[in-house]
C-alpha cells in the first residue's frame, strides 16, 4: 500500500493525470500501489473504447465506465399518448413495479400533465450591501438594459431559438449581523435545453455591468436549483377502484402528509421512478433530486410531492414539483445511450421531456403505496430479489434451478429470505 508520508511520490504518481490516457492513469495507480493488476486491467474493460474516448472528454481523470441496469416500463399512457419509458436503475423491482402500476391506471383511469412555466432561476449575490435602497432603485430602472445586455454578450443564440431572461428583480435577505444581504434573481428561460451553464453565464456575465450601475460587489454567480417557475403537475385519476383500497392509499397519503419521516420514504420512491428516467436520458439527477427536496421543504416542514385523495367514488393522485430536464445541451446531446433513450420516448421538447419524468413519479409512488397496503413490499421485492441472492452464492448452473424453487418455497412460507437462507439450502442440497 502507498505510503503517505511520502509527499513527493504521491506527487510523482499524480502529476500530469489530465494529459494522460485511461491506460496510463491505471499504470500510474497500480505502480503507485493503489491498485492490484488485476483491477488495473478491469477497469478499461467496463466501456467500450469508444465510449472510453468519449468519457475522457466527459470527466477528469476518467479510468472506465460504471454501468447501470437499463431497462423499460411500457404500458404508460400520459395525456392520452402511449410512452415506452427508458428507465436505468439498479433497484430490483423499480421498473417492475413501474410496468404493472402503468398497466393498471391504463385500465382503472388515466393519467393527465401540465407545464406550469420555463423558467429558471440564477442568483447574483451581494454578501453584504452598501446601500439597499439604492441598488433597489437601480435593478428596477436599469432591468431592460441588463437584459439587452446579456441577450447581446451571452444569449444570442439562445434568443434566436425563441429564449433568454424574461426577468430580473431583487430579494433582500437581513444577515444576523444586522447588515443586508442582496440577491438578484435572473429568470431566464432555456428553450429545450436545461439551462443551468446558460443561466450561471448570463449571471457571471451581468456582474460586471452591475457592479458598474450600482458600486455594489457582487460575491458569487450561480444558478438555484429549486425553480418555481418551472414546475409540472401530474394527476391520476382512478374513477372507481375499490372502496377498500382507495381508503387504504388515502390514509398512507395522510401519513407522509403528517410525519417527516414517512415524507422522506414517501418521496424516495418517487425518486425511484424519477431518477431513473433522468440518469437514462442523460439528465442532471442531483439538480432534480435537490430541487425537489427544497421544494418539499418549501413552506416550512417537509412534505410529500404526492397527495392521493377521495373525492366521492374516485381516488385522485397529484404531483407538483419543479423537474429542470433538458433534450438538447450537455450529456443528453453527447452520450449515446441518452440518445437513444430520448428516441425511445420519441420525444424532442425539454417540457414533455419533464412532464414524463414527473408522471413516472407519481406513477411509482402509487406503485409503491400499493405494495405497502397489500401486505408489505418485501413479498414483491423477494420474489425479485431472488435471483440476486441465488447470484451471491456459489450455485453451479445445475443447481441454481433447484434452488431458485426452494427460495420461493421459503418465502411462501416466512414472507421474507436472506442471503443465510440460500447459503443453508444449497447446503442442503449438497447434502452437507
Ligand atoms: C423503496 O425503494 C421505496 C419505498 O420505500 C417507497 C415508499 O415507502 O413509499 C417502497
Amino acid at each position: 500500500m502507498p505510503n503517505p508520508s511520502k509527499k513527493s511520490a504521491i506527487t510523482d504518481c499524480f502529476k500530469g493525470l489530465s494529459l494522460l490516457t485511461p491506460q496510463e492513469r491505471l499504470d500510474r495507480l497500480v505502480q503507485g500501489g493503489f491498485l492490484n493488476d488485476v483491477d488495473g486491467g478491469y477497469f478499461l474493460k467496463t466501456v467500450s473504447p469508444d465510449l472510453l474516448e468519449l468519457f475522457d472528454h466527459f470527466i477528469e481523470n476518467s479510468i472506465g465506465g460504471f454501468t447501470l441496469p437499463l431497462g423499460f416500463a411500457p404500458y404508460f399512457r400520459i395525456d392520452n399518448k402511449d410512452y415506452v419509458i427508458p428507465m436505468a436503475v439498479e433497484e430490483t423491482s423499480v421498473i417492475a413495479a413501474a410496468s404493472k402500476t402503468a398497466k393498471w391506471i391504463r385500465q382503472h383511469g388515466h393519467i393527465t400533465t401540465a407545464s406550469l412555466g420555463n423558467e429558471i432561476v440564477g442568483q447574483i449575490q451581494i454578501a453584504r450591501v452598501q446601500n439597499a435602497e439604492s441598488l433597489s432603485g437601480a435593478i428596477e430602472t436599469n432591468k431592460n438594459m441588463l437584459i439587452e445586455l446579456a441577450h447581446q454578450h451571452v444569449l444570442g443564440s439562445l434568443v434566436k431559438r425563441g429564449g433568454g431572461i424574461r426577468d430580473i428583480h431583487l430579494r433582500k435577505i437581513q444577515r444576523p449581523d444586522g447588515d443586508v444581504m442582496a440577491v438578484i434573481h435572473v429568470h431566464l428561460d432555456p428553450c429545450d435545453a436545461m439551462g443551468a451553464n446558460l443561466i450561471t453565464q448570463a449571471c457571471e456575465y451581468l456582474a460586471g455591468p452591475i457592479h458598474d450601475l450600482t458600486g455594489e460587489d457582487v460575491s458569487i454567480c450561480i444558478l438555484s436549483n429549486l425553480s418555481m417557475h418551472k414546475r409540472v403537475k401530474v394527476q391520476i385519476i382512478l374513477p372507481s377502484i375499490d372502496r377498500d383500497l382507495a381508503c387504504k392509499l388515502e390514509e398512507l397519503s395522510l401519513f407522509a402528509e403528517l410525519d417527516p419521516y414517512r415524507a422522506v420514504t414517501h418521496n424516495k420512491g418517487i425518486m425511484n421512478g424519477i431518477d431513473a428516467v433522468l440518469i437514462a436520458t442523460g439528465n442532471d439527477w442531483r439538480a432534480v433530486e435537490g430541487g425537489l427536496h427544497a421544494f418539499a421543504a418549501h413552506n416550512g416542514s417537509y412534505k410529500p410531492l404526492t397527495r392521493w385523495t377521495r373525492v366521492g367514488a374516485e381516488l385522485i393522485g397529484e404531483f407538483d414539483g419543479p423537474i429542470m430536464v433538458g433534450t438538447v445541451g450537455g450529456v443528453t446531446n453527447l452520450h449515446p445511450t441518452a440518445r437513444a433513450c430520448l428516441r425511445l420516448l420519441g420525444i424532442t421538447k425539454s417540457q414533455e421531456l419533464a412532464r414524463i419524468v414527473a408522471a413516472v413519479g407519481l406513477v411509482q409512488n402509487l406503485g409503491a403505496m400499493m405494495a405497502l397496503v397489500n401486505g408489505g413490499i418485501m413479498r414483491g421485492h423477494m420474489r425479485l430479489h431472488i435471483q440476486n441472492i441465488i447470484l451471491g452464492t456459489d450455485a453451479t448452473p445445475d443447481e441454481k434451478p433447484l434452488l431458485k424453487n426452494k427460495l420461493k418455497q421459503k418465502l411462501k412460507e416466512l414472507g421474507r429470505l436472506s442471503n443465510t437462507d440460500a447459503q443453508i439450502i444449497l447446503a442442503e442440497m449438497r447434502g452437507v
